[in-house]
């Protein structure tokens, strides 16, 4: 039999329809529900881009309000999710804080435990509980960051929104509106990007009628892969190696003979550039003025023109979002839990999106392992 044509990692393979966003390499663009992504981060909060992508619209005052409201209901660390994060190792990574967590939030859902018929939960039910996680993972990669650092967990304020709460609860001290901005619009861009490697695990596991938290379980862990969402942490390690800009022109010879993948450029469906990389980047040097800080700068832009000149393989999100995250002052580690907090927003959409579907993803594989043969009696 002649192998089929296999397209390895799904390279190029259209397997659904989504109406939640659109990818467009030709153009190099990216809509959320029609919505330039740069339009968004200019002009909308993230509850209203997270309100966005589950409900097909923008809110009015009054939606927005009272998603506002739902998610200071939902914001404080509780006490068993602390229980349940204090007993991973501080040595482990802190994705798998996060992971660790929204299982045990999952666990304990109201809805949880009846039949596996009723697991994977209705419309209303699967909103209720994006919400939740939306609102949660904010003190979830707070404490995450402090425990580390030894330091107690911040109680949430309610007089803060979204973006101005998570840093408040991260750093302890009150945002500075510049920063509240830059951070607000990353997790704008870093919500939704229709089936990368995460939101198809996602979709994966609802396809099997699971429930949305398994769903974001499994999609947090292929996030954590540096050639996902890990690539932003992965970023930073980089630069800490590289340390100056006059360092790049041997560190990157001495990593390309390696044949190191360098972290934080090239995608797999944009091939002229990332459509977000530019918003990001005006973020970043925003807080490279902010702190004063240009030597950060100069690194970024001497390690992205020599390599771009030497494999014409460009920026993505993860370049910029990387050294801006290290300005405002998140540990590197935190980075990438950073990035589950505000993709929880698509996945979560897409979550709903497959549920409707209801048709099982099950590719097909091709056998090239040994011929049929039997135990020798
Ligand atoms: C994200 O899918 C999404 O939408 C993801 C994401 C989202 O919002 O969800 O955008 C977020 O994951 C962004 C990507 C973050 N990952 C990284 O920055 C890791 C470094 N990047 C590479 O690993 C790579 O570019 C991928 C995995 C992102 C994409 O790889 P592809 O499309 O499978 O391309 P490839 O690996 O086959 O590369 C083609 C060639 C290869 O050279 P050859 O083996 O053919 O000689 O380009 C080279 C690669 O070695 N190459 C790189 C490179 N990226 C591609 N070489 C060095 N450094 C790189 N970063």
């Amino acid at each position: 039999m002649t192998e089929p044509d296999i397209k390895k990692g799904l390279a190029g393979v259209v397997v659904d329809t989504t109406a939640i966003s659109k990818v467009n390499p030709e153009t190099n663009s990216l809509l959320y529900r029609g919505y330039p992504v740069q339009e968004l981060a200019a002009t909308q909060p993230f509850e209203a881009v997270a309100y966005l992508l589950w409900h097909g619209e923008l809110p009015d005052a009054a939606q927005l309000a009272a998603l506002r409201a739902t998610e200071r209901e939902h914001r404080a660390l509780s006490e068993n999710v602390r229980a349940a994060i204090d007993l991973v190792p501080l040595e482990a990574h802190p994705m798998d804080e996060v992971r660790t967590a929204v299982s045990l939030i999952g666990a304990s859902d109201p809805h949880a435990g009846g039949s596996v018929l009723d697991a994977g939960g209705s419309p209303e039910q699967n909103l209720e509980r994006a919400i939740r996680l939306f609102a949660a993972l904010p003190a979830i990669v707070a404490y995450g960051q402090r425990r580390r650092r030894g330091e107690q967990p911040i109680e949430p304020r309610d007089d803060l929104d979204y973006s101005a709460n998570f840093l408040w609860m991260t750093f302890g001290e009150d945002p500075d509106p510049v920063v509240v901005d830059a951070f607000n619009r990353s997790m704008i861009l870093y919500a939704e990007h229709s089936f990368n490697a995460s939101t198809f695990t996602a979709r994966v596991i609802t396809s099997t009628l699971s429930d949305l938290y398994s769903a974001v379980v499994g999609a947090i862990g292929a996030l954590k892969g540096p050639l996902h969402g890990g690539a932003n942490e992965a970023v930073l390690h980089i630069f800490d190696e590289i340390g100056e800009a006059s360092n790049v022109v041997p560190w990157l010879d001495e990593a390309l003979a390696e044949k190191r993948k360098i972290m934080g450029f090239g995608h797999r469906v944009y091939k002229s550039g990332d459509s977000r990389v530019p918003t990001m980047k005006a973020a970043l040097d925003t807080l490279v003025a902010h702190y004063d800080k240009p030597e950060v700068a100069e690194l970024y832009d001497a390690l992205e023109s020599e390599f771009v000149a030497r494999k014409g393989i460009y920026p993505n999100l993860d370049y910029p979002s990387g050294p801006a995250y290290n300005l405002i002052g998140f540990d590197t580690l935190t980075f990438t839990p950073l990035f589950v907090a505000a993709r929880v927003t698509g996945w979560t959409a897409h979550v709903i999106e497959q549920a409707g579907a209801n048709a099982l993803i099950r590719p097909l594989s091709f056998y090239d392992g040994p011929d049929e043969r039997h135990v020798e009696s």
